[in-house]
């Protein structure tokens, strides 16, 4: 009896002993892991020239976590955050760049710099950060192609805009696929849009303005059960127009402007309600010809329609990005920053449009 009490007492304290070096041994973990992130961090500025007004006061003596541009997760120490936009950054980002050890990251904002040393755009982007929501690189000088592996990131918020990114479009060929803003305007792409873009099915905005796109946009695009925004501005895309489109029940903002679209489909809607959240669209500068659009404008519910619009606003305000399109009035380009939700347009301007296009208009 005595003798079991004591072997109780015995096995109480070793299990003690080895819970309190598991404790230790996790916050040392932690710690050491926080502390690798740091001379990542470190690393990654001392891999530019010079240091930039929001990394100068980066010092291996001080907390990581007081760094300008850096936001960190307050229990683990991980950094989550980097937002060096607009630092005139200067010079490479190589694969082996210790940014790509920061594998905790949720937003990295690196916009506005020049990065054109790189060389090809790093792949790494693809599959470095699991859990990133926002990868902003827009206008960074980068060259190369966009990497497969990130249309795979979940809830992706991705801007790519203003860079020399060309050769194919990232396709994910699993169901997983949830990117949510592919912002790739004013880049090097070619060639046509790969039918299994519409695999990446949680897309909400598609903004390719102003590449160098050819031929017609894919059946498989009547598949984007959750696309706003549409932009295939600037390009040299041809085809009929794209009747695939009219079932999107969330469709807000269809660009097509300066291309070569032509033709109308004589065959009429089997839809009742074409195109049931259209707000602005914009055909002009095509070759369409024929009395088509006149047949979708009287359908334009969400151009007639105050409820769908009230829906449509509140929608739209509850996201935090904002969608910004280039919009023609009378001839004169428009550059709105937001989509204003109460603004409606259309423009068809500079084509061959016929019959009785105004009549409809001004029931709109
Ligand atoms: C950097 O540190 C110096 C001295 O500690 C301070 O005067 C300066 O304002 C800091 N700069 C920034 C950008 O935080
Ligand atoms: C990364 O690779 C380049 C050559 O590709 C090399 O010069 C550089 O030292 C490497 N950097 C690190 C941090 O390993
Ligand atoms: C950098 O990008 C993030 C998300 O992409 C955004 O929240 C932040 O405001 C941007 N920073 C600047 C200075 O625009
Ligand atoms: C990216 O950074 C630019 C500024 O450089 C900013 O305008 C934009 O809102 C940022 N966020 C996203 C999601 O692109
Ligand atoms: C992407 O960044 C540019 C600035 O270069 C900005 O104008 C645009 O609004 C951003 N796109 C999104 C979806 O935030
Ligand atoms: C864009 O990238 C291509 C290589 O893909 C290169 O030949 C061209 O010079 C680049 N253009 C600019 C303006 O940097
Ligand atoms: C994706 O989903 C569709 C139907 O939703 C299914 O037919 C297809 O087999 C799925 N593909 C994969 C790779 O899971």
């Amino acid at each position: 009896m005595k003798m079991c009490k004591w072997t109780w007492y015995k096995a109480i304290l070793v299990l003690l002993i080895f819970f309190r070096h598991q404790l230790v041994g996790s916050s040392t973990a932690t710690s050491s892991n926080a502390a690798k992130q740091k001379t990542a961090l470190f690393q990654f500025k001392q891999s530019f020239r010079i240091s930039t007004p929001k990394t100068i006061n980066w010092s291996l003596s001080s907390d990581h976590c007081t760094w300008e541009g850096v936001s960190y997760d307050q229990s683990t120490g991980d950094v989550i955050g980097l937002d060096l936009s607009c630092s005139q950054l200067e010079g490479a980002i190589l694969p082996n760049s210790t940014l790509f050890q920061l594998s905790h990251l949720q937003f990295l904002n690196l916009s506005q710099n020049d990065f054109s040393l790189s060389g090809q755009f790093p792949q790494q982007f693809g599959f470095f950060a699991q859990g990133l929501l926002h990868l902003n690189l827009s206008n960074t000088q980068f060259w190369g192609r966009v990497p497969s592996g990130i249309s795979r990131l979940y809830k992706l918020i991705l801007n790519l805009s203003r860079n020399n990114l060309s050769g194919v479009l990232p396709i994910c060929q699993t169901n997983f696929s949830s990117l949510l803003v592919f912002d790739l305007p004013m880049n090097n792409i070619r060639g046509n849009i790969p039918a299994t873009l519409s695999k990446i099915r949680y897309l909400e905005t598609i903004n390719l303005n102003s590449n160098q796109l050819e031929g017609r946009i894919p059946s498989s695009f009547a598949e984007f059960e959750f696309l706003q925004v549409l932009d295939l501005g600037n390009h040299q895309m041809n085809g009929a127009f794209p009747q695939c489109l009219e079932a999107l029940p969330n469709l807000q903002v269809l660009v097509l402007k300066s291309n070569r679209f032509h033709g109308v489909k004589k065959k009429s809607s089997k839809i009742e309600h074409p195109f049931p959240s259209l707000r602005i669209i914009d055909l002009s500068y095509n070759e369409f010809s024929g009395p088509l659009p006149a047949i979708y404008l009287r359908n334009f519910k969400a151009m007639m329609n105050g409820e769908v619009n009230k829906i449509a606003r509140s929608y739209m305000e509850r996201q935090y990005y904002s969608d910004s399109t280039s919009l023609v009035i009378k001839g004169v380009d428009l550059v709105l920053e937001r989509i204003l939700t109460i603004f409606t347009t259309i423009d068809i301007s500079s084509n061959n449009f016929e019959g009785k296009i105004a009549e409809y208009i001004l029931e709109i």
